[in-house]
Order: structure tokens, then C-alpha cells, then sequence
């Protein structure tokens, strides 16, 4: 039996912030006292005064070793789960893929041999399906009762993830019946592909005018119609990477009339901007992702969001390509640049950075990145929160420390940060998964392999 005491911190929660120390005991939170009220006879003691101790973080949409766009992101499990340690991340959620024709099943069975013995962290998954038909809605049902419990749809894509409405009506009647959460990718793909081809006529190859094909109208239609098939297969919703102000609107509307829609949005659209797209020399490429960055005036939306509560989640959608030789197969093509942006190291610093911005609460910053998402997808109160009987993820965080992002010094297997040179106030300090060190004052003291697979339940957010 291996005790740990976290002396001394502020402990913060979605629900409330404590001066307290945290007693570990066999990888669960055992007790929370006063600080200095109990003896506890601890191996090992952490001293967190004038820091806060948080729970750790919950990534709820990440893409470790994706095949996508003619390549595959270059973070695998091991490094990936790494690089979200460092950043005080101590769950993920990946997205397992169907491949079109091949059976769920097939999909999940490969993710699970990409991810199994290599994870610093708890991991779980969602599933990617591509290919609604009669036998993979079957095994949506299987796959509910073993802990994958969350299925994902594109309206964007076509010929490659794309669902056309009817299949999407489909799985969303049966998540409807077998509690499973549909979590939708919402971008009206087929009249994006049509504003892809007439831009590449007129000679708009570079990669800021992804941005001007992927436009916020057809987002927030998308969004809509998502929301209207929901509601007629009477089964809850989850938008995930919500960018459009427009798109966040329609959320707001259904969410005033009562129904069971929820938003995500990432630290790359609050942060970045069209701006970043339009970077001189290719260096646009490294931010092009779908939903893709907006204008700036779109972030006031976002943020409102956030603290409306008709935004819940702030995930990475980490889905990492490197400039060189994987954004680079779209010079000249910006259609052929890979989609996805880095980010799963610094989402807990950016969030924070958010608090001391003025935009969100130190308890909302835990809400939207550890506590919702835990509960959103079935982790709660195991993940997301510091309570007796909770696994003992808990991140020492340091808010006064001064650190400036970079590619040279962050730990994602990536040649590029999209934050390069950005101060940010805040650090991690020490984190801890299920009790055991996997960072001990900035040094990495994990191992591969420490990282479970987590089954999930249903969605806990309705109830
Ligand atoms: O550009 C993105 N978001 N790449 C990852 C795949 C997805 O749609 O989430
Ligand atoms: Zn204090
Ligand atoms: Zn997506
Ligand atoms: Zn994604």
C-alpha cells in the first residue's frame, strides 16, 4: 500500500476551492482534511503550498497515429500520452476508425493494439464511424455495453467519413435506444467540396483559403440540421470543434428550448485566428484544421459560450502533422494539406491563461476541461474531480510560473508548435496518475504502459 500526501494546495474543482491536503492511498483520493489537521504516515509527500493541486485533465478528443489526409499524425500513443502528462492531461479519449466496408469491431481491435502496454496515461474511446448500415448500427449496441459509448459522424468529408442525413438519422435513433452519445462533425461537406473545386479553378491554392471554402454559414447549417435530426430521432447531441459564432447560435437556440444539445469547442479557435492561415510562405498550412480557424471576432462567441454553459467541453481534437512532409503535400493544393493541428500539451496552460485573461473562473477552467468532459462521456467521478474514492489524478499546478511555449522545448512528436513564442502565465508542476508520479517537479517520471484502458458508462451530463 503506497500513500502519498499533497500538502498545503488550493484545491480546486468545478464545485469548489479548498485550502486542503489530499491523502492518496492505493491509487484513489482517500481523504481531504484541513491542512496540517492530520498526521498521515505517507511514502511520499508532495508539497503543493502556493499552488493549486486540480484534478487532472481530461482530453475528451484527440488523434493519436490517425491515417488521414494520404498520411498519419505523427503522435503515437506513447508519445502523445507523454506530451499530455507534461501538460497536466491525465485522460484521453481517442477516436477509433472504421474503416469504410469493415466492421466496427475491426476498428476498435486495431486501436486497442495501437494503444495497449504504450500509454503514460488512462486512456478510453470513442468509435469513427464511417459506414452506417444494418450490421455496424447492431454493433453500436455491443460496443455501448463495453465502454465505447460515444460514436462519431462527419456531414463533412464526402467519400471519406461522410454520413449522408438518412445514416445519421439512423445511428442517432439507435444511440437514442442504447444510450450512446452521437458526437457530430458539423460542416456541410458536399457544398464545401463544390467551393474547394471553383477556388482551386480560380488559382486559390494557398492555405489560407481553406478557410474562405470551410465558411461559418455552412458550419452553423450543418449545426442545425445535426440539431433537427437529433431532435426527431429524440436522442442527445454533441458538436464537436464548434469555431462559428454562427454555429454557437444555433446551439444556444436548441439548448433555450429545452433539448439535449451540447457543444465543444478548442483551445485553436478561442487563441488563433484566420490570421494564423494567412501566415506568408506555406506557414499557413500548420494551422489548417476542420472546422477550420475563424476571424477573430468569432472568439467573443466562443468565450461567451464557454461561460453560458451552451459550449460544455473544451477539448484539443490533437491531431498533429509535421510542416515538413506532411502539411508540405499541399503546397499548391491547399486541399491536400493533412487537417489537424497539435495542441494536446498545452490546453490546461491555455485554459488557464484564460483565467487569467478575465474570460473564465479558476472553478469554470476545471468544469470545461476536467469535470464536464469526465461526465459527458462516463468517467465521472473516477475522472475529473479530487473526492474520496476518485482516482488519484492530480496535477500541482503552479499559477505564478512563467513559461513560453515552443517547439524546441515541448514534448509532442511534432516539428512545429502552433503557439510558438506565446508567453503564458501558469505551469504543471507535479502530476500524478492514479497515485504514481508521472511528473515530478518537471521531471518525466512515468512510464509506457502505466496508462489503463478505461471503459466508459453512458453520458452522465443528462442526468
Ligand atoms: O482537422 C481536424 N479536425 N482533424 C482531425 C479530424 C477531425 O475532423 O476531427
Ligand atoms: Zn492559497
Ligand atoms: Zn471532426
Ligand atoms: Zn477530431
Amino acid at each position: 500500500m503506497t500513500r502519498t500526501v499533497v500538502r498545503g494546495g488550493l484545491v480546486v474543482t468545478a464545485a469548489e476551492e479548498v485550502h486542503a491536503d489530499v491523502l492518496v492511498e492505493n491509487g484513489r483520493v482517500e481523504a481531504l482534511a484541513t491542512p496540517g489537521s492530520q498526521q498521515w504516515a505517507a511514502e511520499r509527500v508532495i508539497d503543493a503550498t502556493g499552488k493549486y493541486v486540480v484534478p487532472g485533465g481530461v482530453d475528451a478528443h484527440t488523434h493519436m497515429e490517425f491515417p488521414f489526409g494520404g498520411t498519419a499524425s505523427c503522435d503515437t500513443f506513447e508519445t502523445g500520452t507523454k506530451a499530455a502528462a507534461w501538460g497536466g492531461t491525465t485522460t484521453i479519449i481517442d477516436f477509433a476508425v472504421q474503416s469504410k466496408g469493415a466492421a466496427l469491431r475491426e476498428g476498435l481491435d486495431a486501436w486497442h493494439a495501437k494503444a495497449d502496454g504504450r500509454c503514460a496515461i488512462d486512456y478510453a474511446f470513442h468509435m469513427i464511424v464511417s459506414d452506417v448500415n444494418e450490421s455496424t448500427l447492431k454493433e453500436m449496441d455491443g460496443l455501448v455495453g463495453e465502454g465505447v459509448t460515444s460514436f462519431k459522424l462527419f456531414m463533412a468529408y464526402p467519400g471519406v467519413f461522410y454520413s449522408d442525413d438518412g445514416q445519421i438519422l439512423r445511428a442517432m435513433q439507435r444511440a437514442g435506444d442504447n444510450g450512446g452519445l452521437i458526437m457530430m462533425h458539423a460542416e456541410n461537406g458536399i457544398a464545401i467540396d463544390v467551393l474547394v473545386q471553383q477556388a482551386l479553378e480560380r488559382g486559390q491554392a494557398d492555405p489560407r483559403y481553406h478557410g474562405e471554402v470551410r465558411k461559418a454559414l455552412l458550419e452553423a447549417e450543418a449545426t442545425h440540421r445535426a440539431i433537427k435530426l437529433a431532435q426527431v430521432a429524440g436522442a442527445p447531441l454533441y458538436v464537436v470543434h464548434v469555431s462559428a459564432r454562427e454555429a454557437v447560435a444555433e446551439l444556444t437556440r436548441a439548448r433555450n428550448e429545452g433539448l439535449p444539445v451540447f457543444g465543444e469547442t478548442c483551445p485553436q479557435y478561442l487563441f488563433l485566428s484566420t490570421d494564423n492561415l494567412a501566415e506568408p510562405g506555406f506557414e499557413g498550412a500548420k494551422y489548417v484544421c476542420s472546422t477550420p480557424l475563424r476571424p477573430k471576432e468569432h472568439q467573443a462567441a466562443l468565450w461567451h459560450g464557454l461561460r453560458s454553459n451552451d459550449l460544455q467541453v473544451v477539448s484539443t481534437d490533437h491531431c498533429p502533422f509535421c510542416f515538413s512532409g506532411q502539411k508540405e503535400l499541399g503546397r499548391g493544393d491547399f486541399s491536400k494539406i493533412p487537417n489537424g493541428m497539435p495542441g494536446v500539451e498545452h490546453r490546461m496552460d491555455l485554459l488557464h491563461q484564460a483565467v487569467v485573461d478575465g474570460h473564465l473562473t479558476r472553478r469554470r477552467w476545471i468544469e470545461i476541461a476536467c469535470a464536464t468532459p469526465a461526465r459527458m462521456f462516463g468517467l465521472y467521478p473516477k475522472k475529473g474531480t479530487i473526492a474520496p474514492g476518485s482516482d488519484a489524478d492530480l496535477v500541482v499546478y503552479d499559477p505564478h510560473a512563467e513559461q513560453t511555449v515552443s517547439a524546441a522545448t515541448h514534448h509532442m512528436n511534432v516539428d512545429y508548435s502552433a503557439y510558438e513564442g506565446r508567453r503564458l502565465t501558469g505551469r504543471v508542476e507535479t502530476v500524478l496518475s492514479r497515485g504514481e508520479p508521472v511528473i515530478t517537479a518537471r521531471e518525466f517520471t512515468g512510464r509506457d504502459g502505466h496508462g489503463a484502458y478505461t471503459p466508459r458508462g453512458t453520458c452522465q451530463y443528462l442526468n
